[in-house]
């Protein structure tokens, strides 16, 4: 038997809009949950969702007297269409306010090594994960005319990242996908909008960095084994370190997103605007392609001095820059 429907909402009030997060057992999910649950006004009910509920300790220790009040919780696995169709079906009326699309996974490594299977699954999550759902909340949004989509995106939905080709890809399906479904949901006053963020410290830095000591990488030659290992994975790391927000950096946008209009992009991290605006100044794509082999293949050990001189000198306040939503 399936263990399934906790909903719904145990003390919502009249007013409250109700937001149906995925992916909310740990990370940028769970912050937001959690967050939107502490509103001080009160003005949202959330179903914070995730496909295992054994892992639900994180957030309901983080919700504290929030849980069973203005947040609870329900099964949902992206992935399959019976449980995204169970989960809705169990919320009062199917009615959702706001939906946030969260749950994602990464993949990072040589192309060569990666059976189509692994890619497979992170487009079945990134991608048709997200389309499962608008699916199953956009009829009834139009129908009432009024409601709110968000997908949590990333930079690399905007710009592709050498190593990071499919999860780029899946990203960048995603923002092609939303930049079309968003002027037909405009005419139904249904809003869309993307939240793209940079590096985040969440299990999803540490799943790759576990990932990348297990796999042996078959079928890539020596040389692209050693750019990876030795020349990306150093750089990534850096850039994590120094540049990388909290996932409460990426709530605080989101939560505001919830109560105003929002723009339809919405990077985070401010350091990653110039190198998304390359792409722009050069139609050829050549400037960007370029730009990213030389600071990898020739600037690499330059940029880990830089890195770690910018780490120090600004004692980490570089990471919790945000861009304001508004
Ligand atoms: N961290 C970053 O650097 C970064 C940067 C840009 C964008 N993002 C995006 O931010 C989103 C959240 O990631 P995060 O950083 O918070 O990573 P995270 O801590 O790994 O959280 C990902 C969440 O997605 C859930 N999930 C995975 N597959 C699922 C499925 N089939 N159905 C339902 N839930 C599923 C995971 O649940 P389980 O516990 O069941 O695995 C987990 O709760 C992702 O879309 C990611 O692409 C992250």
């Amino acid at each position: 038997a399936r263990r399934h429907i906790i909903i719904l909402p145990a003390g919502q009030s009249p007013g409250q809009k109700v937001v149906l997060i995925t992916g909310c057992s740990s990370g940028i999910g769970l912050r937001i949950a959690v967050m939107l649950a502490k509103d001080e006004q009160k003005r949202y009910h959330v179903i914070a969702t995730m496909r295992d509920l054994k892992r639900k300790d994180k957030l309901v220790e983080a919700a504290g007297d929030a849980y069973g009040k203005t947040l609870s919780l329900a099964v949902l696995d992206v992935c399959s269409d019976e449980s995204v169709k169970q989960c809705i079906d169990g919320i009062k009326d199917r009615h959702v306010d706001i939906l946030i699309n969260n749950a994602g996974i990464g993949l990072v490594g040589p192309l060569e090594s990666i059976p189509i299977e692994e890619m497979k699954k992170v487009f079945e999550t990134n991608f048709f994960g997200v389309i499962r759902m608008i699916k199953e909340v956009m009829p009834d949004m139009k129908k009432r005319r009024g409601g709110h989509i968000i997908v949590v995106s990333s930079v690399m939905g905007l710009q592709g990242v050498v190593f990071n080709d499919v999860y780029a890809a899946s990203k960048f399906a995603m923002e092609g996908f939303c930049e079309s479904l968003a002027v037909q949901l405009l005419k139904f006053n249904v809003t869309l909008s993307m939240i793209e963020p940079g590096p985040v410290h969440t299990e999803f830095e540490a799943k790759m960095i576990q990932d990348v000591r297990q796999k042996e990488y078959p079928g890539a030659d020596p040389d692209t084994i050693h750019y990876f290992k030795n020349v990306y994975l150093p750089s990534s790391v850096d850039i994590f370190e120094v540049l990388g927000q909290t996932p409460d950096d990426i709530a605080r946008v989101s939560t505001v997103h919830c109560a105003s209009s929002p723009r339809f992009r919405n990077m985070t991290n401010p350091w990653y605007t110039p190198i998304v605006a390359l792409k722009y100044a050069d139609e050829t794509g050549g400037l960007s392609v370029h730009a990213f082999y030389h600071m990898l293949f020739n600037l690499g050990p330059l940029m880990h001095i830089s890195m770690t001189a910018m780490k120090y000198l600004t004692c980490g306040c570089l990471r919790s820059r945000t861009i304001s939503p508004t």
